[in-house]
């Protein structure tokens, strides 16, 4: 088994001065925590990490030498710097190779759910799994706003004009917030993502890829503490995940 960790975001949300997966947290960089994680785990042999072409920072980190890191230039989105790792690492691995493929900026993977993904995994190479998380709130699903003062309704993302309205109320038991690691055989997963590049699709993540070539991947529950790190509320909520208790 091996993992693809996509590093090369600039993190704009973030407002921050260095890519958000650099910024320090409970001792350490968000992408030296996500590296730990990964490389904790025994089945995991290497990881090909995705970064940006102009990265001065990795250098500095504790794993700029290690010998199971193989470093590739990351693309203009986190599907084209997962192709990217994905591209250099059929050159030395069978097609059939499991890949977990996890965001750097989610440091908090607590081994024991990433080992239990990796088993369920095993047992269901052409399938898949993920690590997903169920919803408790109730769900919106809003695709228009109120009528502006011109008239009509407009498309959420279009005029950004008015409030959004709700559409309907899905049903919560059926509803999965999408976390990383996500795996599948390498050679699935790299057909998947270049199909769906093709298509113009805009994929977030490799599931969603999967689904189009009728995969059926499997919802692995996950965890709060695998919270992807976008604004900078979320590191404060972070640093407290990472230095309390790890299982
Ligand atoms: O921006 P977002 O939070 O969705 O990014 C998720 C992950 O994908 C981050 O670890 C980020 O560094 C990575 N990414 C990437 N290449 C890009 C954009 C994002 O590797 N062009």
């Amino acid at each position: 088994m091996i993992a693809v960790i996509p590093a090369a975001g600039i993190g704009q949300r973030m407002e921050a001065s260095l890519p958000k997966q650099y910024l320090q947290c409970a001792g350490e960089t968000l992408l030296d925590h996500s590296i730990a994680a990964i490389l904790a785990e025994p089945r995991i042999s290497k990881i090909f990490l995705a970064l940006h072409e102009n990265d001065h920072w990795f250098a500095n980190s504790r794993f700029a030498d290690h010998e199971q890191i193989q470093v590739v230039q990351g693309g203009a989105s986190r599907a084209e710097s997962v192709v990217n790792a994905l591209s250099a690492a059929i050159n030395t691995f069978p097609s059939d190779t499991l890949v977990a493929v996890h965001d750097a900026a989610r440091p908090g993977l607590p081994l024991k759910l990433f080992s239990e993904l990796l088993d369920v995994v095993n047992e269901n190479p052409e399938q898949g799994a993920l690590l997903a998380l169920p919803v408790h709130d109730t769900v919106k699903y809003s695709t228009e706003k109120e009528a502006a003062a011109n008239g009509g309704l407009t498309q959420t993302k279009d005029a950004g004009i008015g409030r959004n309205i709700v559409n309907k109320t899905l049903v919560r038991d059926h509803i999965w917030l999408a976390q990383t690691p996500q795996v599948f055989r390498l050679g699935d997963l790299q057909k998947a993502l270049s199909l769906a590049a093709e298509q113009g699709n805009d994929i977030t993540d490799e599931a969603s890829a999967m689904e189009t070539l009728g995969a059926q991947p499997i919802l692995v529950p996950g965890s709060k503490k695998l919270l992807k790190v976008t604004t900078p509320d979320d590191l404060a909520l972070i640093e407290f995940y990472l230095t309390t208790e790890q299982n």
